[in-house]
């Protein structure tokens, strides 16, 4: 039914070359229902956007009751494959560099990386990480939005980074970002729709608007958009969430590491990180843009939540600044008996915060029209955990304690663009890097805390009650309830589970784990039936060796929150990570992402022979790794986890 809509090997960098560039009428007639229809119709029936267990108090309908956890757990392997239990199935789908939305020679992934800036913008990036199943169809097709956090620069060009051009960082920029694919269940296998009025690439080059207090900011005011309004891109998205009316949460994580600074560093860009001459990704060579000598209030235009309508192809993703700047690894989105909106957002980096925000209003009726500004306004907290268990938000509110003109705040913008400086004056507890965050069905709130080697160190802060391991390798997984609703002020907390191998020597490594062991949680997901998925990322310059030495690839297992029991379902193949999940709202397709297979793919010496230890999931000889989503099923038709 489709023609091929060849690339715009011109195109505007700030927009790109999809299916809404093009006029043609007749593409609309495959709409499912169309976009009016699906756009008006998301409030509160989460189970209609695949994501009950996201967003707690939503039921999940027609899943299957018995024990919480049904399958046989699986061994630590070091395989280069995917390992699901018995009767299970998997397939592989959306490979990095495979087109989206559109079809045709132009936009097909070459082995080789020769595929240009220009092919990348309409494929699938790299290094795929939080996912969301969007239904149109309920059960049977959908739309999965997906982030792309990182490139491997050894694996995206033919030559690695042995000579760079401006061709190249527009490559690996467009390589960023998130993309948003259709997919359908046809005869009991999933496929990527191609070509599809859905599909589009969100990347590191894309128009997007900043919004909320911090919009138009002095600190956000550039030479090419001197209103501080309209920002180019989204980059270093990690984890994800969703809203109870339908649209995706992205957020930007590593950005600093980005951008490059120069010899005379302001307070300020110390505190997040800038480097002399950047973190590697060397864009700021051909892009001025991410020169931080040149363009310095660039990086405060990055940290950002990044609210997408996938329903609506055309629509401008929005930095809703109210919910603070940060590395954000994630918003995870509860709402309170009020109806008002609650985002939980941890910050992955050593000695970093975890914070909520509170929005004003109550989610409207209408979905993502009638709440198009509910994000902008809120109060913004961060988390102080106590000795005794318990625990306060405490508001990052401009003109409140020491958050004043006199300690640097002059508005309630700069105390969002400066939202470390201020957890720090306001006395937050430094965590061990949090990473993603979710709810559970009786309103436990969990964060993992993936690791933090520096903990204790010399002139590092030293252990405390809620970071309590000296040199964290194992990482752990802190929960708390919020006292008498997500919009509180105060908690009470404790540890749901300390990670670490049993038979290590060092006690700081040593868990308290009931079932498989596991070590560095990251990603975590909460299923329509309550499982609480753990998804691991071990490094791999650390992987196999010392406290890591006994646990095989990075993994996924499943956790009882009632009882603690922890069962090992996947492991992923070699130098990945696992992360990213969801499933169709019956429960019985799972999307998961692959990252990094073949990490660290940087170390390629001869990128014509880019294999290092992977080769997944093409297992050609030579076949570089991709980062992809794998689909996971029961062989006889049943609910995942059971
Ligand atoms: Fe992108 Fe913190 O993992
Ligand atoms: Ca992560
Ligand atoms: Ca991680």
């Amino acid at each position: 039914m489709a023609k091929d809509f060849s690339l715009m090997e011109d195109s505007n960098r700030s927009s790109n070359p999809t299916i809404h560039d093009v006029s043609d009428p007749s593409r609309r007639t495959i709409l499912r229902g169309g976009l009016g229809a699906l756009a008006g119709s998301f409030f509160a029936p989460l189970s209609a956007i695949g994501g009950a267990a996201a967003i707690t108090g939503c039921a999940t309908g027609s899943m299957a009751s018995g024990p919480l956890i049904g399958f046989k757990s699986v061994g630590v392997s070091t395989a280069d494959t995917i390992t699901v239990p018995e009767g299970y199935t998997y397939q592989v789908i959306a490979p990095w560099g495979d087109p989206v939305g559109m079809s045709g020679e132009n936009h097909a992934f070459k082995d080789d990386a020769s595929n240009s800036a220009a092919h990348q913008e309409t494929q699938l990036g790299m290094n795929h990480d939080g996912i969301h199943y969007f239904a149109q169809e309920g059960s049977k097709s959908g739309l999965l939005a997906m982030n792309h956090e990182y490139v491997d620069h050894g694996l995206l060009f033919t030559d690695g980074m042995a000579t760079w051009t401006a061709e190249k960082v527009r490559k690996s920029q467009a390589a960023h970002g998130v993309s948003i694919i259709e997919v359908e269940d046809k005869a009991g296998k999933w496929n990527v729709v191609n070509p599809s009025p859905w599909g589009r690439r969100i990347t590191a080059n894309t128009r997007t608007e900043m919004s909320g207090p911090a919009m138009g900011h002095a600190l956000l005011k550039t030479a090419s958009d001197p209103a501080g309004r309209v920002v180019l891109g989204t980059l270093n998205n990690c984890a994800s969430g969703i809203t109870p009316w339908g649209t995706y949460l992205t957020s930007e994580e590593n950005f600093i590491n980005y951008f490059s600074g120069g010899d005379a560093m302001s307070e300020h860009e110390k505190r997040w990180g800038l480097k002399k001459g950047g973190g590697g990704y060397r864009w700021h060579e051909h892009d001025a843009r991410f020169d931080a000598v040149k363009n310095p209030n660039e990086p405060n235009r990055f940290g950002w939540i990044v609210e997408i309508d996938p329903y609506n192809p055309s629509s401008t993703p929005m930095k809703r600044s109210a919910m603070g700047r940060g590395a954000h690894e994630g918003a995870t989105v509860a709402v309170t008996k009020d109806n008002r909106a609650v985002v939980y957002m941890g910050e992955d980096a050593r000695f970093e915060y975890i914070y909520k925000f509170v929005s004003r209003d109550a989610i409207k009726p209408g979905g993502a029209a009638a709440n198009a500004s509910l994000l902008d306004h809120g109060t913004l907290y961060v988390a102080k955990f106590n000795a005794d268990g318990k625990g306060q938000w405490i508001a990052l509110t401009h003109g409140q304690g020491p958050l004043t003109a006199a300690n640097g705040f002059n508005d309630q913008g700069d105390v969002l663009i400066k939202a470390r400086q201020a957890s720090d004056l306001l006395g937050a507890t430094k965590m061990d890097r949090p990473e993603w965050i979710e709810v559970d069905k009786e309103g436990w709130v969990y964060a993992t805390l993936t690791n933090n080697s520096n903990r204790g160190g010399d002139k590092q802060p030293a252990v405390d009650a809620a970071n309590p391991r000296a040199n964290n390798t194992q990482g752990n997984i802190i929960r708390w309830k919020e006292d008498g609703d997500f919009g509180a002020r105060s908690f009470a907390w404790n540890h749901f589970i300390m990670a670490g191998d049993p038979s290590l020597e060092r006690k700081e490594a040593k868990g308290s784990i009931k079932g498989d062991m596991f070590s560095c949680p990251d990603g975590l997901w909460v299923d329509g039936r309550g499982i609480l998925w753990i998804q691991c990322d071990m490094s791999t310059s650390a992987m196999g060796k010392g406290d890591l030495k006994n646990f095989g690839n990075n993994m996924m297992l499943a956790a009882d929150t009632k009882t603690g029991e922890v069962r090992r379902f996947l492991v992923g193949p070699a130098g990945c990570e696992i992360t990213g999940a969801t499933s169709t709202p019956d429960g019985k397709t799972m999307f998961i992402n692959v990252q990094h297979p073949g990490e660290p793919a940087n170390e390629i010496s001869d990128p014509k022979n880019p294999r290092t230890v992977s080769n997944w999931p093409e297992k050609k000889a030579n076949g570089r790794p991709r980062s992809a989503t794998v689909v996971i099923r029961k062989v006889d038709g049943g609910v995942v986890g059971t």
